[in-house]
């Protein structure tokens, strides 16, 4: 394995604030002058590149990482170390996160009139959702940092996440859920981690009211994506995506939004990338909400979003039901850079993408097809064009949410709501489960008519 030869300063990160620009912040999660969010940078980096090397060098270290057996080398996020804070090896908790495929969905793009679509699948994570490579670098930090307890506000996925991670590496957790709006899948996993899991009658912005006040009475770390070293782990989803892409770029990079630290990461490592060489051009990242937990949509159409308006948040795609989104600021700063856009989708669109996801045998939770979704009307827009390249990035496995496939596909998901009218287009995709009595003819039947 080659490891560069000596580390030297240029390798250490600071934290600076988003607003003001204040740099070399304390070990904190707000400015204490702007009260804007933080993230960390790399000031080194200007004048010799990660540790010294250049893009080159990384993209070879990199990828001789890939024969390597130390578990911090087959962890897709460690193995992208030099462009990470750094954390002592003997610290880091590793779940061999990241390292996650890229499928080409044919039928999709049809379905979305482009001629070829990819997709980032990081619900092939360890926990089954793109959070676990953020929760590695700021679990790993904290447990640095000697924190004994950790915590999170979630709508089930960084929940899952924190509760495997803290496990793994002896820290007690905390969970803070809204009652009966997170999915049963991700409700166990963390009841199954080991977490301290706690309903509270409220929503997920509720939770978060709660837990920023508990962690300023407590010694307890906060776990969510205001966390500065969860951004940087995220970031590497963007570093893999573009070694397997040979290091070009496509033209368009969707992601679904919620707390919108997912778009700020994939946007700060592709500048990053941009920055340090490894990439001439950026692509564009668009931003894909639903109509019921739209509030970026909404800044961006009513006030060019210069101020964010926060709504109360409904939508079946219970991971993205938020409507008070903490890293608004980054992911508009990330959109405007990089040439993108926002858009919204219906809960029908949701419904229907997630099926034709399905169909082509990869599969995700129902806040994961709000990007084929909304490329479907960038498409009809003309802001996407029928033969650009796209990668969507799926967030969640299929099976965080088999309820709602479940309801899907024996046709009663949008029982008693408002869009009942609407599901006509749904119905060529339900598949509902078939019952028949024990005989062999009657299944050649069935196969004989499906033929
Ligand atoms: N997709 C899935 C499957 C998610 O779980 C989330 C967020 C998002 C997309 C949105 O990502 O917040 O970075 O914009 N889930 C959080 C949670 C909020 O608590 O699990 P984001």
């Amino acid at each position: 394995m080659t490891e560069p030869a000596t580390k030297t300063d240029v390798s250490v990160s600071q934290l600076k604030c988003i607003g003001c620009g204040r740099t070399a912040l304390p070990d904190r999660f707000r400015c204490e002058t702007c009260r804007d969010l933080l993230e960390i940078v790399f000031p080194g980096w200007e004048q010799a590149g990660p540790y010294g090397l250049d893009a080159a060098s990384l993209k070879k270290l990199w990828l001789s990482r890939k024969s390597s057996f130390e578990p911090i080398d087959q962890s897709g996020v460690w193995r992208f170390r030099e462009v990470l804070p750094e954390i002592a090896e003997a610290k880091i908790i590793t779940i061999r996160e990241g390292n996650t495929p890229i499928y080409e969905l044919p039928h999709c793009a049809k379905s979305a009139g482009i001629q070829s679509l990819h997709a980032k699948h990081q619900g092939m994570n360890p926990t089954g959702s793109f959070k676990d490579t953020g929760m590695t670098a700021a679990a790993s930090f904290a447990r640095a940092a000697g924190y004994q307890w950790v915590a999170c506000a979630s709508t089930g996925n960084t929940s899952a996440s924190m509760a495997a991670y803290a496990s793994r590496g002896g820290l007690r957790s905390l969970v803070l859920i809204p009652d009966g709006k997170i999915s049963w899948g991700k409700l166990s996993q963390s009841l199954d981690y080991g977490a301290i899991t706690v309903q509270l009658k409220t929503d997920f912005d509720g939770c978060v009211r709660v837990l920023n006040e508990v962690v300023e009475r407590m010694p307890v770390y906060l776990l969510n994506s205001v966390n500065p070293y969860r951004v940087e782990g995220q970031k590497t989803a963007a570093f893999e995506l573009l070694e397997q892409r040979r290091w070009e770029p496509p033209d368009h990079i969707i992601v679904p939004g919620g707390n919108l630290a997912n778009s700020s990461a994939m946007g700060k490592a592709l500048r990053e990338m941009k920055q340090l060489g490894f990439i001439s051009r950026l692509p564009k990242i668009s931003v894909m909400q639903a109509e019921g937990a739209n509030p970026l949509v909404r800044s961006v159409r009513e006030n060019g979003g210069e101020k964010l308006i926060p709504v109360h948040a409904e939508t079946m795609a219970t991971a993205i039901r938020i409507g008070n989104p903490a890293s608004w600021k980054k992911a508009l700063r990330v959109i405007r850079e990089s040439g993108g856009t926002v858009e919204q989708v219906s809960e029908t669109e949701i419904a229907l993408a997630k099926a034709e996801i399905g169909a082509e045998g990869v599969g995700c939770e129902p806040a994961s097809a709000v990007t084929l979704a909304g490329l479907k009307k960038l498409v009809k827009q003309g802001f996407v064009k029928p033969n650009e390249t796209v990668v969507l990035v799926l967030t969640g496995h299929t099976l965080k949410d088999a309820d709602f496939t479940l309801k899907f596909h024996r046709g009663d998901l949008f029982d008693g709501t408002r869009y009942q009218e609407e599901t006509r287009s749904l119905k060529p995709f339900e598949r509902s489960p078939l019952v028949l009595e024990p005989s062999v003819d009657a299944v050649i039947k069935l196969l004989q008519s499906a033929a």
